[in-house]
């Protein structure tokens, strides 16, 4: 099967570079010629554990292309992905379908014989509809069918993800649509992935429905930790005792610092402002949204009470900057809101993490020292805050970590020590949702 994927950021590259594994013939496409020549090359425009392997390979073996020629690539395909960003709009907090409308007009010029349009990008109920209407009116004769095939990998863990998913959703109820995105498929059907075909909009639905659930599930596990934290809980034990549960189920159930990333945020605003516009109003979710914001912002307020020292002047370490583990995405990260804070009360910042620094000096505020690994990170500071749970930072030395710190005084905003281990060794130590 010939593939066109427009787009090559996240999904687009990630969707593009498995379906050539799976023996498809793919070209990924987009505007930025820089970007496509560093793919050709073999760079990575994104971190993501495997992928720079698994292009090689299928590069090497012929079935994965890039280029920056939409219409060549178009007019080969049987299928065509839109893979093109989707951010908030300012001001609404509504998806920007600008990208998307713009590579649905460029398909329909293109487009030669049946083509199936399938949008992997993020797009509120509807746009299915839109885009076919969109497509009709500037190209009345085009014999295409629009599919919606929402994605659902998540960063850090997206090859394995996109091999061995839960489910395929496909919104469609065009039979020769549904006929190709079978075969597409098939390779991963026979790893016993349901195919799930459903109406278009339902897909549609199910996306944000499904990122909207899990952003509630950590948001209430999150309440769960301030709750455990006033009345003498572990919010550790809480979510072990109610994932057994089979109706609940032990993942995502992470108290933490506030869920992150380039999904999470920009999708439940997006389903709030759908649902507010149809006249039924998500509360549930958007009190999600509201509780994350402030949640994130309390951080920042966490680490300042447990200085000993006044903040102006005193020096704060902070491990891992990145929105969660295995990424160098930095988009909405809790540590954002953290530094910011700890800066406007005169805090000095030094901050490591393993591969997001990059990233993390384009989005931080200026004045930050950048050190080259966690202990050289804690030297001289009177805290040592862990944001992101990186490997790296899981078993670290920890008597070599108090000897390199001013005062003895840990944050562990994901729970990775057991408080003893550090408390036994003269640590000051707070997590999250670890009551007394
Ligand atoms: C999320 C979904 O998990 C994917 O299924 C979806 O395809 C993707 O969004 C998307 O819409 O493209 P992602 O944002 O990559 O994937 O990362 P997650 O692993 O879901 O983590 C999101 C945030 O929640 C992170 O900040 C993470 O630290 C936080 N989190 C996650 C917790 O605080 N606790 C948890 O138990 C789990």
């Amino acid at each position: 099967m010939r593939v066109a994927m427009i787009g090559t950021g996240y999904v687009g590259l990630v969707s593009g570079t498995c379906f050539s594994d799976f023996g498809h013939d793919v070209t990924c496409v987009d505007t930025d010629i820089a970007k496509i020549e560093r793919l050709k090359a073999g760079i990575m425009p994104i971190f993501e554990p495997g992928l720079d392997d698994l292009v090689a390979r299928n590069v090497a073996g012929g079935r994965l292309h890039f280029t920056t020629d939409l219409p060549a690539a178009v007019a080969h395909a049987d299928v065509v992905f839109i893979a093109v960003g989707t951010p908030s709009r300012r001001g609404d907090g509504h998806a920007d379908l600008s990208y998307v409308h713009a590579a649905a007009r460029e398909i329909a010029r293109a487009a030669k014989g049946f083509t199936v349009v399938v949008t992997k990008s993020t797009v509120p109920v509807g746009t299915g509809a839109d885009l076919e209407a969109i497509i009709r009116e500037d190209v009345p004769e085009a014999d295409i069918a629009v599919v919606s095939n929402p994605e659902f990998l998540r960063e850090g863990a997206a090859i394995e993800d996109f091999k061995r998913p839960d489910r395929i959703v496909v919104g469609t109820d065009d039979p020769r649509a549904r006929e190709v995105m079978a075969a597409l498929y098939r390779p991963l059907s026979l790893n016993a992935a349901p195919l799930l075909f459903t109406e278009r909009a339902n897909a549609e639905l199910i996306k944000y429905a499904s990122n909207a659930f899990l952003a509630m599930k950590i948001t209430f596990i999150n309440e769960m930790a301030d709750l455990c934290e006033k009345v003498g809980g572990d919010v550790q034990e809480v979510a072990r005792g109610i994932g057994l549960d089979r109706r609940i189920g032990p993942k995502f159930l992470h108290a933490g610092p506030g869920y992150g990333g380039s999904c999470f945020p920009k999708d439940t605003l997006a389903l709030a402002r759908t649902a507010q516009e149809a006249g039924t109003p998500l509360r549930l979710i958007e009190t999600v949204t509201t509780l994350n914001e402030t949640r994130k912002a309390a951080m920042g307020r966490r680490v300042l009470e447990a200085l000993s020292v006044p903040p102006r002047g005193a020096t704060v370490a902070v491990l891992g900057l990145t929105f969660k583990p295995n990424t160098d995405d930095m988009r909405d990260s809790p540590a954002i809101n953290i530094v910011q804070s700890l800066i406007d009360r005169g805090v000095k910042i030094r901050a490591y993490d393993p591969v997001g620094m990059e990233e993390a000096r384009k989005v931080l505020p200026e004045g930050i020292h950048y050190a080259s690994g966690a202990y050289e990170c804690a030297e001289g500071a009177d805290a040592l805050v862990i944001v992101t749970e990186w490997d790296a930072f899981r078993a670290l030395d920890l008597d070599r970590l108090k000897a390199q710190l001013r005062s003895p005084i840990v944050v562990d905003l994901r729970n990775i020590y057991p408080p003893e281990d550090l408390i036994s060794r003269g640590f000051t130590y707070v997590g999250i949702g670890r009551g007394d």
